[in-house]
């Protein structure tokens, strides 16, 4: 019964006050045992700390986000706001509408700007915030939501948590959401209030009316001026909030690793069932539904589209279509990963020949590929600069480019490296080579330049080393055996103290491995 038929006329249910009570009634008891305090929650209290010490004074806002139509009355799978879940720890499908309040303590507005990288972490003189979690309790039995209403309703989409349930939790003050209005206008005028408007547009706008009412009760003129001025305060704190996530501390790399080692099992189950998804036909799906099955049982699901790409579809970068056949003889790029219940992704690629063996012209482009990603992944290490990672693995692509004779002529390797007049490379490897990975499969997207690509790599930080070669059927330029072919490996990389740890080393990445991990699985060995 979808919400339309239920609310179509001719299809009225009857809602007497006999009906409702019958339906209220009846039932067991609650429990009132409460949920243990989730591991993540001192992890959480110490980033809410770091954000509390940037802004003292100030009312941040970090919401949820909002369910999404997907037709009619049927809704997308929830997923929150990747800084709504660093700072409260909530991952899976938790909590739509929610609202996270850093709220001030103590009378400090002080309309500061926010402190740079050295103040995270506190500042002595911070009288902090107090964090309340505004959400949308479950609802009493007695209620028209229990059994009415099929967004939020516990006949419908399950039971929710209670206040006391998630206070107990989460160690963070809850509140019911409809609290929440009122609550962000309160002194609106006297203490500056930011939000993360791309989270939920009906919280910016909430926001943007108290910023608005407040300005116009001290009768502020400039209103164009005042909301340029507040939205650049709003774009500071998401971007603040996107560094924020660059370091993981421990618990954040150890979800990272279930992650990898759940993809690492996806891999393998594709692998297994290559030469299903060969005679099958339509074999591109059937692979996007394997990963899909162990990611979906390992984890929380996919942590961004895979891509499942045979033949020249390896050559499309962002082929998620995952439509067509995979032949004998071919090669199947899968660039898929596990997101786990905390919402942090995998994020890997694997070339694999699907007739169990490279031909030597996919070895040479294979070998070439598997040099560059030696290199960046070289680089990695504290004191280089996330761009030297690319620059780096760029370099050996170029000089395979090179000796292939590919470069245009007069073009040798500096020429091409050569960033305002150079670039030919880029015919076959357009895309950069590295990314932070975390709770976003590209995150800390909102950091500056300064604190990404050209910053020094730190411990803690984790991101891909994924050079490639494409050669699409079309390309005159390239050898025709070339042609057809695209190769991408990718890995998950951990910055260390003295250099980094490949935290997906245990996947084969030579070509030799590759094809010694195929005729393993194939045997029954594992
Ligand atoms: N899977 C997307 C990427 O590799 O960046
Ligand atoms: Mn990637
Ligand atoms: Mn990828």
């Amino acid at each position: 019964m979808s919400e339309e038929q239920k609310k179509s006329a001719s299809r009225a249910r009857p809602t007497t006050d006999e009906f409702r009570a019958f339906v209220a009634s009846g039932w067991a008891p609650r429990s009132t045992d409460l949920p243990a305090r989730s591991e993540v929650a001192p992890y959480a209290a110490e980033r809410r700390a770091a954000v509390s010490a940037a802004f003292p004074g100030q009312r941040l806002v970090m919401p949820a986000g909002g369910l999404k139509v997907r037709s009619n009355d049927t809704d997308y799978v929830f997923r929150p706001h990747s800084a709504f879940a660093h700072l409260t720890g909530l991952g899976s499908d938790r909590e739509a509408d929610a609202v996270l309040v850093l709220e001030p303590m103590g009378d400090s507005a002080d309309g500061g700007t926010p402190g740079h990288d050295g103040d995270v972490g506190g500042d002595g003189g911070s009288p902090g915030h107090e964090a309340i979690l505004y959400f949308r309790p479950l609802a009493g039995r007695d209620s028209d939501e229990f059994f009415g209403d099929s967004r939020y309703g516990e006949f419908w989409v399950g039971a929710r948590p209670t206040i006391e349930d998630l206070e107990a939790e989460l160690g963070i003050t809850a509140r019911h959401i409809d609290e929440f209005a009122d609550a962000v206008a309160k002194d609106a005028g006297q203490l500056p209030i930011r939000v993360v408007r791309e989270a939920d547009a009906a919280v910016a706008a909430a926001v943007d009316k108290a910023r608005a009412e407040a300005a116009d009760a001290v009768g502020a003129a400039m209103g164009e001026q005042r909301l340029e001025a507040e939205h650049e305060a709003d774009d500071e704190l998401s971007s603040f909030l996107s560094h924020l996530r660059m370091i993981k501390d421990e618990w954040e790399i150890d979800e990272m690793r279930s992650a990898i080692e759940g993809t690492h099992r996806g891999f393998e189950a594709v692998i297994a069932d290559l030469p299903e998804a060969i005679r099958r036909g339509r074999g591109e799906r059937w692979v996007e539904g394997v990963f899909g099955l162990y990611a979906r049982h390992h984890g929380n699901g996919i942590g961004y589209d895979s891509i499942c790409a045979s033949g020249d579809h390896a050559n499309t970068l962002h082929w998620i279509k995952n439509t067509g056949d995979i032949r004998e003889g071919d090669l199947l790029l899968l660039d898929a990963g596990v997101e786990v219940d905390s919402l942090f992704t995998a994020d890997i690629t694997r070339t694999l020949p699907v007739s169990g063996t490279f031909s030597e012209a996919q070895r040479r482009i294979y070998d070439a590929v598997y040099a560059a990603q030696e290199a960046g992944i070289a680089a990695c290490k504290p004191g280089n600069r996330f761009s030297d990672i690319h620059d780096a693995a760029i370099r050996v692509i170029a000089e395979h480019l090179h000796e292939w004779g590919l470069l245009p002529e007069g073009i040798d390797v500096e020429a091409t490296l050569d960033k305002e007049h150079g670039q030919y490379h880029r015919r076959w490897m357009v895309h950069g080579t590295s990314h932070h990975l975390g709770l976003d499969v590209h995150d800390c997207a909102l950091a500056t330049r300064e604190q990404y690509t050209d910053a020094q790599l730190k411990p803690g930080m984790i991101l891909t080393v994924e050079p490639g070669l494409y050669f699409k059927a079309d390309d005159l330029l390239a050898p025709p055996e070339f042609r057809g072919n695209g190769v991408r490996i990718e890995d998950d990389v951990l910055i260390t103290e003295d250099g980094c740890e490949n935290l997906s080393a245990a996947m084969p990445r030579t070509a030799d491995d590759v094809e010694a991990w195929i005729a393993r699985i194939w045997s029954g060995r594992g």
